[in-house]
């Protein structure tokens, strides 16, 4: 079995740094690798997919970036175990300061608004790790001057105190409370985060301020409902919501059993999908590179377009109804129902346009017009010599026409041979024919269109 490929898309980032920051939660700071510097400036609120490599496949999981993002700090992305997660327990446990990740480019819209105004207040409600975004927004909120700050509310769900992610800090961060006022629910002290109550907490602030939500869809669900309610225009709601799916696999992951062809319009390619596989782990399987960050369905990079046939996209938390029923598909969490034709895998790779049926008909087509060229040229040729020639048996003049011709060059005399056929280079045999006089240009595909998150 070929080891599983890290995607090109992907860049190496080192772990240099490691620090608790709640029971069973562990910050891991990346760097360049061989330096202390930033992978690159981001807006807080942004997050990465990192693609962890095992011995047969290629996991991918998608972490905020919890720094203010500023170029000069190290990223930061804040794991936590979760029981029986391969990736959580494998990060945690087996990834040491010094190892080296493969990640994403930042990306995602659940950042601040711009511009940040003083008059607008912000809103931040957060169940279990779904404060590590937001962490990101309050570091970066707390860096300006008192003067540019917004009052901010945060609501923050968790089970126990042990389990609040950066509870000292948070204790910290504004310890009068002039800007940022703090809600904690621990569901172990019978604390519940309902909508009611934080919509009565904020009071007749609900419809100026700017809404952020990240937790479990339900969460997400029973605020911007009653969001919605409330009068709250949609652009001040911004949600972002955790993936539950356990993995979503790449490259290797071929599906099981028989499945469906899948055939790209755009270059013509008819390609395979194993029963069980997803659109975007078949289309890398077989040289494509489609866009992609979360995996899961929540980020919608990977959208594309279906033509023909059906999916089952359960999933697809990004996609709204209107793009759904305009064709829009999220290839990491759809599963085609049959035959699919979509518009473009995304970009292909030399491999991808090699598995292109019509590409390999073209070129087999075109080998063998060279090849007919070839033999017709030569026939040619040698048909006009035949005729160009004098075709009397060698008995008819045997001496005359074995004798070499003469020619007189100044006081000497140089003997030509009478067969004028060119030698060939190659030994004998046709001539090579050129590659690029009848070769069929084959179709590219252009890069999918990066869709808004
Ligand atoms: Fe994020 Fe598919 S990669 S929705």
């Amino acid at each position: 079995m070929r080891p599983p490929k890290i995607p090109a898309n992907m860049m190496a980032v080192q772990v240099v740094r490691r620090a608790d920051v709640a029971r069973d939660a562990v910050s891991f700071f990346l760097a360049i690798p061989g330096t202390q510097r930033s992978p690159g400036a981001y807006q807080p609120g942004q997050f990465v997919t990192l693609a962890l490599p095992t011995a047969s496949d290629v996991l991918y999981r998608s972490y905020s970036l919890c720094s203010t993002g500023a170029a000069n700090e190290l990223w930061e992305i804040t794991i936590k175990r979760v029981q029986h997660g391969r990736v959580s327990n494998f990060l945690l446990d087996q990834v040491p300061v010094g190892a080296i990740l493969y990640s994403s480019t930042p990306r995602g819209t659940f950042t601040l608004p711009a511009p940040l105004r003083t008059d607008v207040p912000l809103i931040f409600v957060a169940a279990g790790s779904g404060i590590t975004p937001i962490q990101g927004m309050l570091r970066a909120i707390a860096k300006l001057p008192a003067n540019r700050r917004p009052q901010v509310q945060l609501h923050y769900a968790s089970r126990i105190p042990e389990e609040i992610l950066y509870r000292e800090e948070l204790r910290r961060i504004d310890p009068t409370g002039t800007w940022l006022k703090q809600y904690h629910y621990l569901s172990s002290q019978g604390q519940t985060l309902a909508a009611a109550t934080v919509l009565g907490l904020v009071g007749a602030n609900v419809r100026r301020a700017h809404w952020y939500i990240c937790g479990p869809d339900a969460l997400r669900t029973e605020l911007t409902n009653a969001l919605t309610g409330a009068g709250v225009a949609a652009p001040f709601v911004h949600a972002e919501v955790f993936a539950t799916q356990a993995r979503t696999t790449g490259i290797v992951d071929s599906g099981r059993g028989p499945g469906y062809q899948m055939f790209i319009q755009e270059n013509q390619a008819a390609l395979t999908i194993g029963a069980g596989e997803a659109v975007l782990p078949a289309l890398e399987r077989q040289g494509y590179q489609p866009d992609f960050s979360c995996r899961v369905g929540t980020c919608g990079d990977c959208k594309l377009r279906l033509l023909a046939g059906r999916v089952e996209q359960n999933a697809a938390v990004a996609l709204t109804p209107a793009e759904k029923s305009g064709g829009m598909i999220l290839s990491c969490v759809a599963h085609p129902l049959g035959d699919i034709t979509l518009l473009s895998g995304g970009r292909a790779t030399a491999r991808g346009r090699a598995v292109s049926p019509v590409a390999a008909i073209s070129r087999v087509t075109a080998r063998n017009l060279v090849r007919a060229a070839c033999v017709t040229a030569v026939g040619t040729l040698v048909f006009g010599v035949w005729n160009l020639t004098d075709h009397r048996p060698a008995s008819w003049d045997a001496s005359a026409a074995a004798a070499p011709t003469t020619t007189t060059t100044g006081g000497g005399s140089t003997a030509t041979p009478t067969d004028t056929a060119t030698p060939d280079p190659n030994g004998g045999g046709n001539p090579a024919p050129t590659a690029t006089a009848t070769q069929t240009p084959i179709p590219q595909p252009t890069a999918t269109t990066r869709p808004s998150h």
